[in-house]
């Protein structure tokens, strides 16, 4: 078997491509949306990321305001300058790349930002109605792998996902996400013993690690759909993910390659959430 590919790339060129009529419409009844994009320090792959944000906002017409600020900023400025924006009508989605130095508390930052503009989903709040199933912005990463399984009508009722990771990013929200579409979810981690008896019973395996080539074929079933989330960039400056491709393409039924996998659906999501956010005013 070979598996089919998942091209992230392709499905959220088609969802922008939505997107930047929706926002034409929107701009003819005086709605712009504007996302607020806050970059602390100089660390490279956030400045990409951040970067590949800014660009997804221009191609589909939503506002977008990169404010970048040094390493040493202040807890408090930063605090206040979300404060600034929250009070902003004209900024519908607040976004502070993580990691952020060590000074800074993470979760102060997070819980400042309004929750009617968290357009990541990471405040506790969001999280809190994702739990129970309430309507709220999803988080990006999660909520595009959802829809990629979704784009290929891979069934999730019942069937046994399993998550190896458990990120507040990423890990813990996919499987919750999938637990309310009526899957069965189990998460592995660094302390799970015997993983691979684990994972050989996943319908669905979603690995969101952190470490190249992690997964190789032995982890998976035949016929299992792979979700590979993980971003490593090798000595040889080649980008890869956390699952071995050329392997375990020959047991998968589907799987998403890296590049061009994940990482486009997450920005797409985003401005999804923007717009969103843009609409309710
Ligand atoms: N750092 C890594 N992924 C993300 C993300 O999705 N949002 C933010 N704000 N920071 C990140």
């Amino acid at each position: 078997m070979s598996a089919t590919i998942i091209s992230g790339k392709e499905l959220a060129a088609s969802k922008r491509q939505e997107m930047k009529v929706e926002v034409e419409q929107l701009s003819k009844k005086g709605i712009v949306p504007g996302l607020a994009v806050i970059l602390i320090g100089e660390h490279p792959a956030s400045k990409s990321y951040v970067t590949g944000k800014v660009k997804a906002c221009e191609e589909v017409g939503i506002r977008s305001l990169l404010i970048e600020k040094p390493e040493d900023i202040a807890e408090e400025e930063l605090l206040n300058l979300i404060d600034s924006l929250n009070n902003d009508k004209d900024v519908h989605g607040i976004l502070v790349q993580l990691p952020l130095p060590k000074h800074i508390s993470e979760r102060a930052v997070i819980e400042k930002i309004s929750p009617e503009k968290d357009v990541d989903g990471f405040h506790p709040i969001s999280i809190g109605k994702m739990m129970i199933g309430e309507e709220t912005f999803l988080p990006c990463t999660p909520f595009g792998i959802v829809e990629m399984l979704k784009s290929k009508e891979i069934k999730l009722e019942g069937k046994h996902v399993v998550v190896i990771g458990r990120s507040n990013i990423v890990g813990k929200p996919v499987g919750q996400l999938l637990l309310n579409e009526n899957a069965t979810v189990t998460y592995c981690h660094s302390r799970t013993e015997n993983m691979k008896d684990l994972t050989k019973q996943a319908d669905i395996l979603i690995v969101a690690v952190g470490k190249a080539n992690f997964v190789d074929a032995s982890y998976v079933k035949e016929g299992a759909a792979v979700i590979d989330v993980g971003v490593n960039r090798l000595d040889t400056g080649k980008l890869c993910g956390d699952v071995v491709f050329d392997e375990v393409k020959e047991v998968a039924s589907y799987l998403t390659p890296v590049p061009g996998g994940v990482g486009p659906m997450t920005i797409t999501m985003l401005l999804h959430n923007t717009i969103i956010s843009a609409k309710r005013g």
